[in-house]
């Protein structure tokens, strides 16, 4: 049996956590002791509107179990007003789990302006706002947590949704330099893609499945990430229906020319094979990784 996780005296920002995954995340957070900020902004699922029921319900169903939390209605756009509540409220913040979220899917041909922005605005810069207004605090104190929300439709790509995998997918690249950036100051940043039956999936899943793709599957994760216990930074998970898996990238070992002589289209072509040929494939951790095999063919060819 492992040791039991606890969040005593820690303060978690959970973002959009009025409903869907976000709320069962804080229900599970304050379970294990947390002190939560229950963000959430209470529009619709496209990103129209506000109310603060979402978050004050969120709220009242944490208090009735003797945990601890409080309610704000700020958007993530607004990612300092939220950190400041924390602060105002708790007097700290120690994790900042990144959920909120909204879909404008369209096809690329009809996408419009405001769905690209909007889209991007909610995940990719909310996300920013509120964890570059925890950062100082993060650093300060030695000691962070930080968790984006990815997706599938970014790491895969999903028809209908160029904006959101846009946005998923550059949530990913930020968690790989801020786990860089971060680790000196004990500030561990991970990824999930998560699988869940709420507002914004239900019609595109059918029924049965839905039904069984409970938010409360995802959180375990979240709130194992967030823990002092999980060592881990700049993963990918890919989690739901009680399954959790880790995503990493893998590279084929490639094609060498000679960057002297150079080389033509047609050379590329006669060595498309050996480029697309994921035998022997490598799993470049960081950029250093990433550059051997180039730098390797620089020295095979160096006189
Ligand atoms: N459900 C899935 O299968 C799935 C799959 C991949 C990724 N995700 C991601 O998981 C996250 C949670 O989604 P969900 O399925 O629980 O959907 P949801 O619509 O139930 O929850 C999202 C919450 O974010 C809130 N929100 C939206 N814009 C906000 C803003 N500007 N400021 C503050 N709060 C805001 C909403 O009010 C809502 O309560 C999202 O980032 C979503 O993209 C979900």
């Amino acid at each position: 049996m492992s040791k039991s996780i606890r969040y005593d005296a820690k303060v978690v920002i959970v973002t959009g956590a009025g409903g869907g995954l976000g709320r069962a995340h804080a229900l599970l957070f304050a379970r294990h002791g947390a002190r939560v900020v229950v963000n959430d902004l209470g529009g619709s699922a496209h990103g129209e509107g506000a109310s603060a029921s979402a978050a004050d319900r969120v709220v009242a169903e944490i208090r009735a179990f003797g945990g601890e939390a409080v309610a704000n209605h700020d958007s993530v756009t607004e990612g300092g007003r939220i950190v400041q509540h924390a602060l105002d409220a708790f007097g700290r913040v120690d994790v900042v789990v990144n959920n909120a979220g909204i879909l404008r899917d369209k096809s690329f041909a009809k996408m419009e302006d405001a769905d690209w922005d909007l889209v991007y605005k909610v995940h990719v810069e909310g996300a920013y706002k509120v964890t570059r207004a925890a950062w100082p605090y993060l650093r300060e104190q030695n000691y962070g947590r930080v968790v984006f929300t990815s997706s599938t439709s970014g790491i895969y790509g999903n028809f209908g949704q160029s904006n959101y995998g846009m946005a998923k997918l550059g949530l990913y690249g930020l968690t790989r330099t801020l786990a860089l950036e971060g680790r000196k100051n004990n500030i561990l940043v991970n990824a999930i893609a998560p699988t869940g039956g709420t507002r914004m999936t239900e019609g595109l899943i059918p029924a049965s499945v839905f039904e069984l793709l409970k938010p409360e599957l995802v959180s375990p994760l979240v709130v194992y990430l967030g823990s002092e216990q999980c060592q881990d930074t700049s993963g990918l998970y890919e989690v739901g229906g009680g399954w959790i898996g880790k995503v990493r990238w893998e590279r084929s070992l490639g094609a060498g020319f000679d960057p002297r002589a150079g080389f033509s289209p047609e050379d590329v072509a006669s060595q498309w094979s050996k480029i697309d040929d994921f035998n022997d494939a490598v799993h470049p951790a960081d950029n250093v990784e990433a550059l051997k095999e180039m730098m390797a063919n620089l020295q095979r060819f160096a006189r």
